[in-house]
């Protein structure tokens, strides 16, 4: 047996099925907006606590080890262009990429090797806090790669220039090659090198190579082979946001004691 529909009943059936899919997606992504709002929160603070040393990439974390392990973590705005704080604003909702990429919130960066072509007016730093004293700075940096932008976390000793830990949390960086900025054996070689030198110039740079032990060769990591222009690009990014147009006056500020 057929049934044979006319055509206005062959439109009408497919327009309501597509209202119902369309209602059903609508209704899904308005519900789950919280909960992705606040997985990316979670993401955000892993990966910080990643940088700091807080936490290892092989640990399975729930959301409360990370929420109590952050509870250390004391986040605060800073204004980039004097490095004041500004502990008015929420750092808890403050959002840096938007404010990043928002014309009412930022200004066109100085030509720079990083290609960072916009800075926030005001800037995050996740102050790690033991014995209530601030222990160790974390600061999120971003620049181009070969192919993308790079995001990460850099965790500096309250000296402000001994690195603590380092983690990228989002590129597209070629897998094996550039990707391997998120490789935990590389990651550790940063760990004691220094990003000033003596008169307070950031001179970071990963090596094309192998460096030397952080005693004798404080200033450099080693390369990633087969990924140069990843690393020039991780080199340039750092300089950048520790420079005087990203957290740099911060730091002074910091190291002199006038927070
Ligand atoms: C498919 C493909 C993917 C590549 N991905 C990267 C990458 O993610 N990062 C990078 O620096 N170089 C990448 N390269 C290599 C660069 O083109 C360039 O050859 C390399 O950075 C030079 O590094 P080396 O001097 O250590 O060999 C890629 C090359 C190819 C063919």
């Amino acid at each position: 047996m057929s049934h044979n529909h006319g055509t206005a009943y062959t439109i009408w059936f497919s327009g309501a099925v597509c209202l119902v899919c369309s209602i059903f997606v609508c209704l899904s992504a308005v519900m789950l907006k919280d909960r992705q709002e606040v997985n990316r929160q979670l993401d955000k603070q892993k990966n910080v606590l990643l940088a700091a040393g807080l936490a290892r990439g092989d640990e399975e974390l729930s959301n409360a080890d990370v929420q109590q392990r952050f509870a250390s973590i004391r986040p605060v705005v800073v204004e980039l262009k004097t490095g004041r704080e500004l502990p008015d604003v929420d750092a808890s909702t403050f959002d840096m990429r938007g404010a990043q990429a928002d014309e009412a919130t930022s200004s066109r960066a100085p030509d720079n090797p990083a290609k960072v072509l916009r800075v926030p007016h005001n800037g995050i730093v996740y102050q790690v806090m033991e014995g209530g004293r601030t222990v160790k700075l974390v600061l999120p940096v971003s620049g181009k790669g070969l192919w993308s932008t790079l995001h990460g976390f850099l965790a500096i000793d309250a000296d402000t220039t001994t690195v603590k830990g380092v983690s990228f949390y989002e590129h597209s960086e070629t897998p094996g090659l550039g990707g391997e900025v998120e490789n935990p054996n590389w990651t550790a070689g940063w760990v004691g090198r220094r990003l000033f030198d003596d008169n307070w110039l950031p001179v970071f740079q990963v090596k094309k190579g192998t460096a030397g032990s952080a005693a004798e060769d404080p200033h450099h990591v080693d390369g990633l082979s087969g990924a140069t222009l990843t690393c020039k690009g991780v080199t340039a990014l750092v300089n950048f946001w520790i420079g005087e147009n990203g957290y740099g006056p911060y730091l002074k500020n910091f190291r002199e004691g006038g927070k």
